[in-house]
């Protein structure tokens, strides 16, 4: 892109897209490209002020570790080296990097030795993230020792070259000096410009869109989430009634999922179909138990329905989709590089086999930014901040065989749960929440008489990245009020308890 000032070559650390995404809050537009990119594809960017080689969890030293054009050296280009992308300039410049006998994993007290040097303006001392087993310990040539920790060099320096490396994690919020040195690098060695806004984005998109799209017409699958949502209203905007979202009801929504979408769409100008297909669905489910054959039966109905209702909409050429940039990052990667790839098939996910050319307006995006254009451009907070609902929606939250009696009594009690956490400020401050049915009934007594009826448990969890978990605590008396609720209310349910499984060893759904 003509507006990427930093490039940041991966070398597969976690904090990969967190640094990406602290260079972003700055303001300044980043692209995470692979490791092996030549200097030549560097110097087809326009606009190039910095690059920086991230982390990673091998060794320099090792046979076939991941490795860099030399010739990004010659380019002129400032360079920081973070952590594996500190040790890899040190190698490449005659030092040395062993494995260290005290090696830092976690908070360690950064003292700089050279307070001259820029990346350090205005820091002395500092408390720093070290995730490192390897050490420097023959500097490079060339290169003077900027900072050090308790047990290793922790920053060096290159003045003429503006070549620079540290060994912690600035990108990471226990480096407390981390935005400074990240600013320090923008600014006071590269001179970015702050010119990443999401009002310059959405104006820019605008433009972009229509040129892309002329007076031709458009096709989006709605799902009611964060990036289908932004994607509709950014689309909408530029090119209004020639976009046409198609809303499939499957039968496995939350409780009023599609009467709200229509709703909430009703103040964009385009055009949206509801497709009820509820009954294809529980049809197409009638005995299946197996959750990946319950994911697949979904799947591909979703996008038969959505092709037939693509070819009864005449003269349509785009095919857009609410694609986002972790996930462009993450199909990208070489596959040594990659960070752990959700197996699961979004029913977001496409028709292959249908030619139409593909538009996705929020690729450069990360999650928080999506997020922000969709405020900017009006859409709700509700659907904004909405925890995120798989594709096969409650097919997989209903344990065993599928039935529409089940997915009812299933959203009742998924939406008092839900309903509650709002009304007690909590919705916001866990990742994901919900509720299962099992195929299970249990015993009970109400009043006088026994029961007989389904259980349900409640699950609710925070994440970062939703590849690790923990249970939210949750307050007793919440649960307590909720659970009430859900049997003083629920037809056919008569026990509820609260799933404390951490994600290893669960998974966040129960199927
Ligand atoms: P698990 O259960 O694997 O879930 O810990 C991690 C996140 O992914 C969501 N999830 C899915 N999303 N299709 C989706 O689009 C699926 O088949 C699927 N399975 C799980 C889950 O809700 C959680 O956010």
């Amino acid at each position: 892109m003509s507006n990427t000032q930093i490039i940041i070559l991966d070398y597969g650390s976690q904090y990969t897209q967190l640094l990406a995404r602290r260079i972003r809050d700055l303001n300044v537009y980043t692209e995470v490209v692979d490791h092996n990119i030549k200097a030549t594809d560097i110097q087809k960017y326009k606009n190039i002020k910095g690059i920086i080689l991230s982390g990673g969890p091998s060794s320099v030293y090792e046979f076939e570790s991941y490795d860099i054009d030399v010739d990004i050296f010659k380019l002129g280009i400032p360079i920081l080296g973070v952590c594996y992308g500190m040790q890899l300039i040190a190698k490449k410049f005659g030092g040395v990097v062993e494995l260290a006998n005290n090696q830092e994993f976690g908070k360690s007290t950064l003292v700089i030795e050279n307070t001259e040097c820029v990346l350090f303006k205005d820091l002395k001392e500092s408390q720093v993230w070290m995730s490192h087993a390897d050490h420097i310990v023959k500097m490079p040539e060339n290169f003077t020792i900027v900072g050090k920790s308790e047990n290793s060099i922790a920053a060096i320096e290159n003045k003429n070259l503006k070549i620079y490396g540290i060994q912690f994690h600035a990108e990471v919020t226990h480096s407390l000096c981390g935005e400074t040195i990240i600013s320090n690098f923008l600014f006071n060695v590269c001179d970015c410009q702050k010119d990443w806004t999401m009002t310059k984005f959405i104006s820019s998109s605008l433009t972009e869109i229509k040129s892309i799209i002329k007076d031709e017409k458009v096709i989006l699958g709605l799902s009611g989430g964060v990036d289908s949502s932004v994607c509709a209203a950014l689309l909408s905007k530029s090119i209004g009634k020639n976009l046409t979202c198609i809303f499939v009801d499957t039968g496995l929504l939350r409780k009023d999922e599609a009467k709200k979408v229509m709703q909430n769409y009703s103040k964009f100008e385009m055009n949206i179909k509801l497709v009820d297909a509820s009954s294809i669905f529980f049809e197409a489910l009638k005995g299946v138990k197996d959750p990946e054959q319950k994911r697949k039966i979904i799947g591909s109905k979703f996008i038969e329905i959505f092709n037939e209702e693509s070819i009864k909409l005449e003269g349509v050429k785009f095919l857009a989709q609410g694609t986002i940039y972790p996930d462009v990052i993450e199909s990208s990667s070489d596959g040594h590089t990659s960070k752990t790839i959700k197996s699961h098939h979004n029913v977001g996910g496409l028709p292959k086999e249908i030619n139409f050319k593909l538009i996705e307006p929020i690729r450069t995006l990360f999650k928080d930014e999506v997020r922000r254009v969709g405020r900017e451009l009006g859409l709700e907070d509700s659907i904004l901040n909405r925890h995120p609902f798989p594709g096969p929606g409650l097919g997989i939250r209903i344990i065993g065989e599928v039935s529409k009696e089940k997915a009812d009594i299933l959203r009742e009690v998924d939406d008092i749960f839900i309903e509650k956490l709002i009304e007690k400020k909590l919705y916001n401050k866990v990742s994901q929440a919900f509720a299962t049915i099992l195929p299970v009934k249990t015993v009970g007594v109400m009043g006088d008489n026994r029961t007989y009826e389904y259980l349900v448990a409640l699950r609710s969890v925070n994440t970062i990245d939703f590849m690790t978990a923990s249970a939210s605590e949750l307050p007793w008396e919440f649960l307590n009020e909720v659970t009430n609720e859900i049997i003083n209310k629920v037809k056919g349910v008569n026990r509820v308890v609260y799933d404390i499984t951490s994600k290893p060893p669960g998974t966040i759904e129960w199927e």
